[in-house]
């Protein structure tokens, strides 16, 4: 047999982005306020609260009919500006652009029985716009927000009852945009519902950590349920379209060769791989009734669910990628850095400004893993890196080490591809500068596009091709051989 020894002709190039990091226009066009919109900017980058919301400063958050603490809320202007932006990345050649619908444009306060008209438009007409450049949409259902209505009213994915708010939803993109997006997503990094409010939209800040973890183990249950639900109503009514999940990979390695070490590290490798045994393969693992029991977790399933969450199994496996860490058994690693801070350093890798670790190589180890385990088209829909960019005198943008950063992925992607993975695209995380998930700021840069506005939003929003946008354009063009 031949080794491929280059991506496929049909490779989806791209970016992604989120609907709340990006659009701003959070209360236009009868859109409600989403969940993302009411957490705050953080203080320290370091060290951030990006899921402590409490009853009390969600009241605050109501009541605050400004931007100013939640940048979240304005995004880059998207909603205004997705003409120019779409047409840059058409100028890069994008193959593919991944996007999220805000489920509050939608329906605004998650449980009307009728869409709202304008926020159907919108996309309408994104993706006519993205047609237009022959871009495949690719579009995430819900990326960490839903319509803070349903927070409020039923306590988010805590609530069984959200399972038809959503499908009802789902329903409705379905139909509307039959044949124009052909693929899918349910629920960005599903696996920060254990994470919190980020994932669950349920506040639990009240609760000690043993009942929080049954809280968002019962929310992260009924996600899956409605995922299931979605990949199934998305056959029925559009048999072309594709549909997947997402998760955000965590590769860890043993600190050490001791069996305990690599025994920890194969559980936190489990309890990451957990959520696509789910979705891909349409049943809860056995390890996870033993973790359950442990640590008194006990999930409420009605008779069918094991079957429906069977029957909707996924097209393809949608996950992130931006660093690995390590694993010990006795905690004895410094800790690393990240999103959501877990695991520990490792003296082998450098870091980002964030402290991240960045580690090219853990690409390929995961994208091997996958594939070996789950035997369904692999999508890298996130990777990318956030760093501090100067404009320089010249008025451009010289970020080198962001091409080294992709560079140094891509080259693994080929090998994975070489190794026999079936990868099927790459968007990277954030095409163009947009607003940072975790700390909200916009100074925490991704882009090949600059966007001029600083972390209080004062700027012309103007967009500036970075020196990476010419070298992506390129790496498209030449399908993935230019690097
Ligand atoms: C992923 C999220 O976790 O990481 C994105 O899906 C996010 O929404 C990206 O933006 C990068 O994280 P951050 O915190 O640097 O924006």
């Amino acid at each position: 047999k031949t080794i491929p020894d280059r991506f496929p002709d049909n490779f989806l190039w791209g970016g992604a982005t989120a609907a709340n990091q990006l659009e701003g226009g959070w209360n236009l066009d009868g859109k409600g306020l989403t969940t993302a919109e009411v957490v705050q900017k953080a203080e320290d980058r370091q060290n951030f609260t990006m899921n402590e919301v409490t009853p009390g400063s969600l009241e605050a958050a109501i009541a605050d009919k400004t931007d100013e603490l939640y940048p979240k809320r304005r995004g880059i202007d998207f909603y205004h500006h997705y003409k120019e932006d779409i047409k840059l990345f058409a100028e890069m050649g994008f193959k593919a652009f991944r996007l999220s619908i805000a489920w509050a444009r939608i329906f605004p306060n998650g449980d009307e029985t009728e869409p709202n008209e304008a926020g159907l438009q919108f996309y309408d007409d994104v993706f006519a716009e993205c047609r237009h450049y022959g871009i495949e949409p690719v579009v995430t259902i819900s990326h960490y927000e839903m319509p803070l209505g349903l927070t409020l009213k039923y306590n988010g994915w805590a609530n069984r009852k959200t399972i038809e708010f959503f499908t009802k939803y789902t329903e409705v993109l379905f139909k509307r945009y039959r044949g124009v997006v052909k693929y899918w997503m349910t629920f960005n990094e599903i696996n920060a519902s254990t994470w919190g409010f980020t994932g669950t939209g349920a506040v639990d800040s009240e609760l000690d950590e043993q009942d929080k973890m049954q809280l968002r183990y019962q929310a992260l249950h009924h996600e899956f349920m409605a995922s299931a639900f979605a990949v199934k109503q998305c056959h029925q009514i559009d048999p072309e379209a594709k549909i997947g999940c997402m998760l955000a990979r965590m590769q860890t390695y043993s600190n050490t060769p001791n069996p305990i070490d690599v025994r920890a590290a194969q559980l936190q490798d489990q309890l990451n791989l957990f959520f696509t045994d789910v979705q891909v393969r349409g049943e809860y693992p056995e390890y996870m009734n033993r973790y359950f029991a442990e640590n008194g977790i006990s999930i409420k399933m009605q008779s069918d669910d094991q079957q429906i969450i069977s029957d909707g199994k996924v097209d393809y496996l949608g996950f992130s990628y931006y660093m690995s860490t390590v694993t010990s058994a006795n905690d004895e690693v410094e800790k690393a850095t990240g999103n959501f801070a877990f695991g520990g350093k490792n003296p082998y890798l450098e870091t980002s400004d964030w402290g991240w670790q960045i580690d090219p190589l853990g690409l390929r180890i995961t994208l091997n893993e996958f594939w070996d385990r789950y035997r369904v088209p692999l999508f890298i829909v996130e990777n990318g890196l956030g760093a501090i960019d100067e404009v320089a005198s010249d008025g451009k943008i010289h970020d080198d080490y962001r091409i080294d950063y992709l560079r140094k992925h891509i080259e693994q992607m080929k090998e994975a591809i070489k190794d026999g993975v079936n990868l099927i695209g790459y968007t990277m995380w954030g095409p163009i500068d947009l607003i940072s998930a975790s700390t909200s700021e916009m100074s925490k840069r991704y882009g090949f596009i600059y966007v001029d506005q600083d972390d209080e939003g004062n700027g012309t929003l103007n967009r500036i091709r970075k020196d990476s946008f010419a070298w992506y354009k390129n790496v498209i063009a030449s399908n993935g051989e230019n690097l």
